[in-house]
């Protein structure tokens, strides 16, 4: 089952898929949770943390997954995933380093981190899933002619992603060039999927998604045969649907 949301605009996108997020912890405080990164959840963050806190929701239950991370990249840098994520949230909500989990990409042997971090989805589950989607309908990393039956895996970034990704580097070649990234069909395994869409760049992934056929090219839709999505999109990507 597809559902879809579209907003006016971005604020209106941050809006409701908070709401959405803050709206599940509430019912579960101990659900846990499958994040993303990227400029699109970055009001949806602020929003949520925000509220929790005002709230007081309690967060001691609460376990969080990462899509992906840099190889090669210190967990410290400010530009790693971990960073990213202890800034929007995990110190925000004053989470314990038990109660997150995101790949590491200095592992020494990244084939074997790969397999645990794949078992830890398996062991706990993820109950909610937060994706964005890049402009070539990736979904974590996993760049177009990805199986769809993949896991947990490294990946050579693509030129255009690591392009779009240079704004949080400055330039180009200081992107890392590999990633450790949950896999598609790690994707799958969560319960619940929302994706968020934000901006013309994204409308050709979303047409493919919601009117294209299932291919390898667009990894998003592979989504298609998950039975919960929740698609949350602003006017400007929407503009083909
Ligand atoms: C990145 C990330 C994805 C993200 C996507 C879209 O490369 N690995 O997790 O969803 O591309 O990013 P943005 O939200 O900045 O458009």
């Amino acid at each position: 089952m597809m559902n879809i949301t579209i907003t006016k605009n971005y604020s209106e996108l941050s809006v409701k898929a908070a709401e959405l997020f803050y709206k599940k912890i509430k019912a579960k405080p101990s659900i846990h949770l499958g994040l993303a990164t990227g400029k699109t959840p970055l009001g949806m963050y602020e929003i949520l943390r925000k509220k929790m806190k005002t709230d007081g929701l309690p967060t001691d239950k609460l376990k969080v997954f990462n899509l992906d991370e840099y190889v090669g990249l210190s967990k410290n840098s400010s530009k790693s995933f971990y960073t990213y994520m202890k800034k929007q949230l995990y110190e925000p909500l004053g989470l314990k380093e038990r109660q997150y989990y995101i790949p590491n990409g200095e592992a020494k042997d990244l084939e074997k981190e790969c397999l645990r971090y794949e078992q830890m989805i398996d062991q706990f589950g993820i109950d909610l899933q937060l994706l964005g989607v890049g402009r070539n309908g990736h979904i974590g990393f996993n760049e177009p002619g990805t199986p769809f039956d993949s896991l947990t895996h490294v990946v050579k970034l693509k030129e255009s992603t690591r392009k779009v990704n240079a704004s949080f580097f400055g330039d180009e070649s200081l992107v890392p060039t590999r990633a450790i990234t949950m896999g598609i069909q790690s994707i799958l395994k969560a319960k619940e999927i929302v994706v968020i869409a934000s901006g013309e760049e994204k409308a050709r992934a979303l047409y493919e998604f919601v009117h294209g056929k299932m291919t390898e090219e667009w990894p998003i839709t592979a989504l298609k045969n998950h039975s919960n999505v929740t698609v949350i999109c602003d006017q400007k990507s929407a503009r083909f649907l």
